[in-house]
C-alpha cells in the first residue's frame, strides 16, 4: 500500500468465482472490544481481530489513552496493555477520523471517573447523532456536558433505568458505551431497547469474562450489577457477518460457487431469507461453513433494513448490487440511515437502473452493466462497486478505496483467491491548480 499515493482497485468483469475463503473477525465487534480493554489495567489479548485501518486507528487512540498496543505480532492477535490510567481525553483529530472511537467514552468514565471525548461530526451516512449515548450515561447517575466540542462525562455510575430506543431503533455503539459505563460502580443498571446485535453479545461475553455481571447479552434488555474491579482477558472476536455476506453476494452475482469457512451462519438469517426469496441456492455445510452455488440469474426481492435480527444496513449497498443484475423490480427501503444511498449515482455510472425517493429506491434489474471509473463514498458502497465491477463488461476502476480498507481485511486477496480479476494500483493524484500555482511561485 503506497503511503502517500492513493490506490484504486482495477476490476475486470466476467470471472465466475469459485473456491473457498476464510472470513475474518468482525470490525464492529473488534472496535468496541478494543475500547473496553481500557476497563482493566494490564494486558488484554484479543484474537481473530481483522487487520483494518480502523483497527490501527483505534490502536492509536488507545495509545494516547495510556495503553501499549501490539498489533498482529501473530495473525489476528492484538494485545492492549494498559499501563497509564491517567489520560482522559480523546482528541478531535482521531475521533473525527473514525466515529467508532467514541466508544472509549464509557470505558474511560467507568474506570477513570472522567472522560473528554470529542463529539463526532456527521458523515456520508447522514447526521449520526450521539444523543442516546449521552441520555443513557446521564440515566446512570453521571454528569454529561458538551464543552468546546467535547463530550465531557464525570461521576461514579450509581445504576438506574435506561431506555435506549431512538427514532431509528436502538443504537449499537450507544449500547456499548452505556454498557461499559455501567459495569463498574454501585447499583444495578437495566437497559431496555438495547441493541441485540451479535457484536454487542460479543462485548457482553468479554465484559463478563473480565469479571462484570451482565445478563441478557444479545437481547433487548441488559441487566448489569456494578462491580468494583475488572481484570484483563484473552478472548476471540466473532466472525464478520457483513464481510461474509459480501463474499456470498460476490458468489451469487458472478453465478459462482463459493464456500466460506470460519463464519457464523446463525447470525446471517435475514440475508439467507433474501437468498431463498431470490432463488439463490446456498447450504450450511456445518456450524461455521456455508456454500453458495448459483449457476443462474437471481430473482428480484424487496428489502427493508432494520436493527438486528432484521436485514443489516451494512449489507444494503452490497445486496443492492445483486438486485441491479437480478430479474425484475426490487424495492429497497433504508430504515436505519435514510440517507445511506450515496452509492446510487455511482451504481448508475455502471449502467444500473435505480430510481430513488427519500429513503426508498426502486431497482430494475438489467441484463448488462459496463465498466467505468467510479468512486467509493463509504466502506459498504465501495464493496458494492467492487461487486458490480465483477460482472460489468470490461474494466471498472474503483477510486477512494481507503474507505474499503477501513472495514475489509484484504478483500482483493480473498476475491483473487476465488478467481476474480482485481488489482490494487497506485496512481498519481490529480495535481490541483493551487499546487501548480505554488510550484510556479517557487520557480519564479
Ligand atoms: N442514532 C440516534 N441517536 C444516537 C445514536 C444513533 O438517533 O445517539 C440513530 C442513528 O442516526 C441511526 C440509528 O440510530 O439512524 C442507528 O445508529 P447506531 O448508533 O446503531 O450506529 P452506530 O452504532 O454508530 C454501528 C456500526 C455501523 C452500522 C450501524 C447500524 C460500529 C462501529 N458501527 O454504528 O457500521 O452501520 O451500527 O447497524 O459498530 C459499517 O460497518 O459500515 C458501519 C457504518
Amino acid at each position: 500500500m503506497g503511503m502517500n499515493m492513493p490506490s484504486k482497485f482495477v476490476v475486470e468483469g466476467g470471472a465466475r468465482l469459485h473456491g473457498t475463503v476464510q472470513v475474518s473477525g468482525s470490525k464492529n465487534a473488534a472496535l468496541p472490544m478494543m475500547a473496553a480493554a481500557l476497563l482493566a489495567k494490564g494486558a488484554t489479548v484479543l484474537r481473530n481481530v481483522p487487520d483494518l485501518t480502523d483497527v490501527h486507528l483505534m490502536a492509536e487512540i488507545l495509545e494516547i489513552l495510556g495503553a501499549e498496543v501490539t498489533l498482529f505480532d501473530e495473525p489476528g492477535v492484538v494485545v492492549i496493555n494498559v499501563v497509564d490510567e491517567s489520560p482522559i481525553t480523546a482528541p478531535y483529530e482521531l475521533v473525527s477520523e473514525m466515529r467508532a472511537s467514541f466508544c472509549v467514552l464509557g470505558p474511560l468514565l467507568a474506570r477513570r471517573g472522567e472522560a473528554h471525548v470529542s463529539q463526532p461530526g456527521g458523515c456520508t451516512l447522514g447526521e449520526r447523532p450521539v444523543d442516546l449515548h449521552i441520555k443513557g450515561i446521564q440515566a446512570i447517575g453521571c454528569e454529561v456536558e458538551l464543552i468546546r466540542g467535547n463530550v465531557t462525562a464525570k461521576g461514579r455510575p450509581t445504576g438506574g433505568r435506561v431506555y435506549l430506543g431512538g427514532p431509528m431503533g436502538p443504537s449499537v455503539t450507544g449500547t456499548a458505551n452505556v454498557l461499559c459505563a455501567s459495569v463498574m460502580g454501585s447499583g444495578v443498571t437495566i437497559i431496555d431497547q438495547a441493541a441485540c446485535e451479535p457484536e454487542i453479545a460479543n462485548l457482553v461475553e468479554m465484559l463478563n469474562a473480565m469479571g462484570a455481571r451482565i445478563r441478557g447479552g444479545g437481547t433487548s434488555r441488559l441487566v448489569i450489577e456494578g462491580v468494583d474491579e475488572l481484570k484483563p482477558v484473552d478472548i476471540a472476536v466473532i466472525p464478520d457477518r457483513i464481510e461474509a455476506g459480501t463474499l456470498m453476494i460476490a458468489g451469487a452475482i458472478t453465478r459462482g460457487d463459493v464456500t466460506l469457512e470460519r463464519c457464523d451462519p446463525d447470525v446471517m438469517l435475514a440475508l439467507f431469507d433474501k437468498f431463498t426469496e431470490m432463488r439463490v441456492p446456498f447450504e450450511r455445510l456445518d456450524a461455521s461453513t456455508v456454500r453458495i452455488n448459483c449457476p443462474h440469474r437471481a430473482q428480484s426481492a424487496d428489502l427493508v433494513t432494520l436493527p438486528y435480527p432484521g436485514f443489516p444496513t451494512d449489507l444494503q449497498s452490497p445486496l443492492m448490487a445483486l438486485l441491479c443484475t437480478s430479474d425484475g423490480y426490487s424495492l429497497v427501503e433504508e430504515k436505519i440511515y435514510p440517507e445511506r444511498f450515496m452509492h446510487v449515482p455511482e451504481y448508475r455510472r455502471l449502467g444500473a437502473d435505480i430510481r430513488k425517493q427519500f429513503n426508498t429506491c426502486i431497482v430494475t434489474g438489467v441484463d448488462k452493466l459496463s465498466g467505468a471509473p467510479v468512486a467509493a463514498t463509504d466502506l459498504r458502497a465501495g464493496a458494492g462497486l467492487i461487486l458490480l465491477g465483477l460482472v460489468a463488461e470490461g474494466q471498472t476502476d474503483v477510486l477512494k478505496i481507503q474507505h474499503v480498507d477501513r472495514g475489509y481485511d484484504r478483500l482483493e486477496d480473498k476475491l483473487t483467491a476465488l478467481g476474480a480479476d482485481i488489482k490494487r494500483v497506485d496512481y498519481f493524484p490529480r495535481r490541483r491548480a493551487s499546487d501548480r500555482n505554488s510550484q510556479r511561485a517557487r520557480a519564479a
